[in-house]
């Protein structure tokens, strides 16, 4: 390293070090001016595949490409000074080979700046991580609901009740041990995560989760109430911006229709008055 390299923070060992510590806080991303916001209040910014379904409006997360995932992720990183940006790989593009992975991995971290990729998957990755992480690329797993796999696990439901959760403990332990620095646990039951967090090394980022998870992440749209149809149950919602937005529009129509917008303020005169540039 270089005497003029600076140390972005928290780097993925900084994060993995806080297993057992203060919660770790983090949101998704999708924009510069969202990151902007998020810089100085989150402990590391997703930018989710869940960019798909919020801002382009498909059906599910496997219509997402690398395109979109390089896109979004460089806007995000130019609203980031403080945070490292962690960015999801989205449906095949890592699935087939460890070296597909490794390729389609490479290329996001070097075209986005992302200090970490984010995958889908448990005892079935190991391999993956474990040749990505090796070749420098830090990686946080996600295991439980994993949406890129609705297809197979019949939709969005809780993963992990009853006899299934000693499948996600095998999971949860498989990406730690292949070097995972995270694992991301999507609509478990709250005694499940609680017992994986208590167990794994690494950790444990909840959406759906525990209290008691090594930290929590939301989709932004979610927690900022963006949406005015859909609620997911664990997605509190911290503001209603959706109807707020909704509202603003309603009056701007009111007004543009009785012609009180533009007014004398928002409009420009022939000539530029004295002592105004
Ligand atoms: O794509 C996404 O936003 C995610 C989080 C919800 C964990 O994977």
């Amino acid at each position: 390293m270089s005497a003029t390299a600076k140390k972005t923070a928290p780097l993925p060992d900084d994060i993995r070090a806080r297993k057992g510590g203060t919660p770790i806080v983090s949101l998704t991303a999708y924009t510069t001016p969202m990151a902007e916001l998020m810089d100085a209040h989150c402990d590391f910014v997703l930018v989710g595949d869940s960019v798909g379904m919020v801002l382009h409006g498909l059906p599910s997360t496997l219509g997402v490409t690398m395109e979109m995932m390089v896109l979004h992720g460089q806007a995000v990183k130019r609203g980031l000074q403080r945070v490292m940006m962690v960015v999801d790989m989205p449906f095949g593009s890592y699935e087939e080979s460890p070296q597909q992975a490794f390729r389609n991995a490479a290329r996001i971290m070097a075209e986005t700046g992302a200090g970490a990729v984010k995958l889908e998957g448990g005892q079935g990755m190991a391999e993956t991580i474990a040749f990505l992480v090796v070749r420098g690329i830090p990686v946080m797993a996600h295991i439980g609901l994993t949406p890129q796999s609705i297809n197979t696990l019949g939709g969005y439901k809780v993963q992990g009740r009853g006899a299934a959760g000693t499948q996600l403990m095998a999971d949860a332990q498989a990406v730690s041990e292949a070097g995972a620095f995270a694992v991301v646990l999507e609509k478990v039951p709250q005694t499940l995560a609680d017992q994986i967090t208590a167990e794994v090394p690494i950790p444990t980022i909840g959406i759906g989760a525990s209290a008691g998870c090594d930290g929590q992440v939301l989709v932004v749209d979610d927690m900022l109430g963006l949406f005015t149809k859909f609620k997911p149950k664990f997605a509190k919602r911290y503001a209603t911006l959706g109807e707020q937005a909704e509202a603003a529009v309603v009056a701007y129509a009111k007004d543009v229709r009785a012609r009180a917008f533009p007014a004398a303020e928002h409009v420009f005169a022939d000539a530029v008055p004295e002592g105004k540039s």
